[in-house]
């Protein structure tokens, strides 16, 4: 997050934080330690200060500077805006709780939204949509359907999934925490509706009406997969499909936080908590997702379905659906 951009309300301090952040941005994170803690002499209380500060000597290599850093911001920052928890918990200075910093993850998108694209698929080479699209297709082709009735795309940004998904989808929905990447998205005119919503919450709201649910480089920022598999699987109808991707790890764990703030998912663990939701698994693969700092990027793309288990539901869906079994 670019927290210069929050001003502290001191011409000095301000003054004091944009050298430091040109003197990091220079290569020079320990010049711009030295220099937050003068402004931060001025103005105690200001969070996004402290937010500075931590970053700075993070990149400095002091971290426990950094550390004390953040617990000022924590204690400062209410509604966690700054992400505070995250950033103690993938030092090992807190305990990480797998979940969706909300208010962290909706500051970051609203402040992200107008140069989203230009930056992820401009400079990143991002390409879950078309990864994800191409295995939707696929799937498609394979039960012999041509269209979806309804389909959700949570967390839709600006629109990257909602464009492939448009020429296949009778009603596309997206769901987005941030307004400003909705306020992006909107002006395109590719959903039929938008909601401001989280996504748990969001799909706890509904019953059994989507045929298709989409969710693409999203999931990396809600951490466990079990709420979302939860809220899920009543919100898809009978035979209905799911298409997300993950970033993902080797290990053992099921999740943990990486120190880009994204949550990297196992292998291993996330095929066997599809099997434990009910879902059956169409694909999974591994792909590479996109670049950070030069480094590739893997991930683990799911296509998965909901078993038409009720046959009168599923005898229903038939007759106003493509997909149901
Ligand atoms: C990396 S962007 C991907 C956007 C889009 N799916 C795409 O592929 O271009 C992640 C999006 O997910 C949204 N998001 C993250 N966590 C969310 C949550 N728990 N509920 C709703 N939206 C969320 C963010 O606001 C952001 O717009």
């Amino acid at each position: 997050m670019n927290t210069a951009s929050f001003s502290s309300g001191d011409v000095l301090a301000d003054r004091r934080a944009n050298y430091a952040r040109a003197l990091a941005e220079s290569g020079d994170p320990a010049a711009a330690v030295d220099l937050m803690e003068q402004a931060l002499e001025l103005v105690p209380e200001w969070a996004g200060g402290w937010d500075m500060l931590g970053s700075y000597a993070e990149a400095a290599g002091n971290v426990s500077v950094a550390i004390s850093a953040w617990r000022r911001l924590e204690a400062l920052d209410d509604e966690g805006v700054f992400g505070a928890k995250l950033k103690l918990a993938v030092h090992n200075a807190k305990p990480a709780d797998h979940g969706t910093a909300i208010s962290y993850v909706e500051a970051l998108f609203d402040q992200y939204a107008p140069r989203f694209e230009d930056s992820l698929v401009g400079k990143l080479g991002y390409r879950v949509p078309d990864l994800l699209d191409e295995l939707v297709n696929e799937e498609m082709a394979r039960l012999g359907v041509s269209h979806f009735d309804k389909a959700l795309d949570l967390g839709c940004g600006t629109g990257l999934m909602g464009e492939k998904l448009r020429p296949k989808v009778t009603h596309l929905e997206g769901i987005d925490i941030s307004a400003a990447m909705i306020a992006e998205t909107a002006r395109k005119g590719i959903y039929d509706a938008l909601h401001k919503a989280e996504l748990v919450a969001a799909l706890n709201a509904r019953r059994a009406d989507a045929d298709l649910v989409t969710a693409a480089d999203v999931l990396i920022y809600c951490g466990a997969l079990q709420p979302f598999l939860t809220a899920l699987m009543p919100a898809l109808k009978a035979g209905g499909l799911v298409a997300f991707s993950l970033e993902a790890h080797d290990g053992e764990e099921a999740v943990f936080l990486r120190p880009s703030l994204r949550y990297a998912h196992g292998v291993a663990a996330t095929r066997d908590a599809l099997i434990v939701a009910g879902l059956e698994v169409v694909r999974f693969e591994t792909a590479v997702l996109r670049y950070d700092r030069g480094q590739p990027i893997n991930g683990i793309l799911v296509v998965a379905r909901k078993p038409a288990v009720d046959l009168s539901a599923a005898n229903d869906h038939d007759n106003d659906g493509d997909v149901a079994a």
